[in-house]
């Protein structure tokens, strides 16, 4: 079975665990578990911020930001389909009480005049807009990388009017592996999360990066959500490990270039309105309105393919290390052999 729901379903490689087994520890509580605060440095320092804490989850860095920039009842600005607002459960709703504002976007770059349309209509009916929060790569786009350069003009309008700006690296890596020259992050926005637990293959965990104060009350908040941890060098290790080998990220991109290359030459059905590649480890097949998407998940799964739903009718297909080079034209194949029964 070809695992292509998602870069979540990973498992640590034998180098990865083995990292476990050698790494110095002590009591995170205390801040003194050298292997956590020596991968804080370095997340801190690979992207241009003051400092890092690990936390569990992207969930975890992305809710933490919003406690520490929003009080109760103001705004945040973000994509109307990110996975801040619509995936997490109704974290922000239960935890900071913010609501979120739609902004329009492409490809999860935020349309600037409508940004500070938003902020200027931010008076006595609508609450206070305290944060943009956008993801990158951008997930329900795709999978698309957020141009730097509209992350700096966004940075400019927030700081211009004092908000704050969040960024979901989620899958950061993806967007910086293509483009190392732009790295400072910490230069441009006051948070950013990533996750060693997607593509890089580590088992736990990720990143959350801010000024020294953000992380001194991210600390804090941490402890108040249960995300407190001892000897945690032992899953720091792993994610370093992980992070090391970020470099095979781009391996996924050029797996999933060749199938989506594939399918635009021989996908031939009706049903499937659209086949979408961002440029990195997803592809979405959107399927026709009136179709539906759950019979082509049957017919992958029972082609051997499991995949998932994005929305309601983009299927989604992840590559990652777990898929191996040697089974892409298999794959390739599976798809449009599903495809052509559906
Ligand atoms: C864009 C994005 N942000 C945040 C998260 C949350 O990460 P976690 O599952 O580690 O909480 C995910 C998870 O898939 C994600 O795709």
């Amino acid at each position: 079975m070809y695992d292509l729901r998602s870069d979540t379903v990973t498992k640590p490689s034998k180098i990865v665990l083995e990292s476990a087994l050698n790494a110095e520890l002590g009591d995170d509580e205390y801040i003194e578990d050298p292997t956590v605060n020596s991968l804080e440095e370095e997340c801190a320092n690979l992207l241009g911020f003051e400092k890092g804490l690990f936390v569990t989850s992207g969930l975890m860095g992305n809710q933490i930001s919003l406690l520490i920039h929003n009080d109760p009842g103001t705004e945040v600005i973000t994509p109307h389909d990110s996975h801040i607002k619509n995936y997490e459960h109704g974290a922000a709703a239960f935890l900071s009480r913010v609501q979120f504002r739609d902004a329009e976007h492409v490809d999860g770059e935020l349309n600037l005049n409508y940004v500070k349309k938003l902020i200027l209509k931010s008076k006595v009916h609508k609450p206070v807009i305290k944060t943009v929060s956008i993801e990158n790569t951008h997930l329900a786009s795709g999978g698309s990388i957020v141009a730097f350069d509209s992350i700096k003009s966004l940075s400019k309008i927030v700081r211009e009017h004092d908000l704050k700006l969040h960024i979901d690296g989620a899958r950061i890596w993806h967007a910086i592996e293509e483009d190392k020259n732009n790295m400072n992050y910490g230069d441009y926005c006051d948070s950013l999360t990533f996750c060693f637990s997607k593509a890089l293959g580590a088992p736990i965990g990720s990143m959350l990066l801010g000024s020294e104060g953000f992380i001194r009350e991210a600390r804090e908040f941490r402890k108040k959500l249960g995300g407190g941890m001892r000897q945690v060098g032992v899953i720091a290790s792993m994610a370093r490990t992980a992070l090391q080998s970020r470099e095979i990220i781009l391996e996924d991109h050029a797996k999933a270039q060749k199938v989506y290359d594939f399918l635009n030459e021989n996908l031939d059905c009706k049903k499937i309105e659209s086949v979408v590649y961002k440029g990195t480890n997803m592809i979405f097949l959107n399927i026709k309105s009136d179709e539906n998407p759950n019979k082509l998940l049957d017919l992958f799964y029972k082609n051997s393919i499991k995949a998932g739903l994005i929305g309601e009718k983009s299927i989604r297909l992840v590559f990652h290390k777990d898929i191996l080079n040697n089974a892409i034209d298999e794959i390739s194949s599976l798809l449009i052999h599903s495809s052509s029964e559906f």
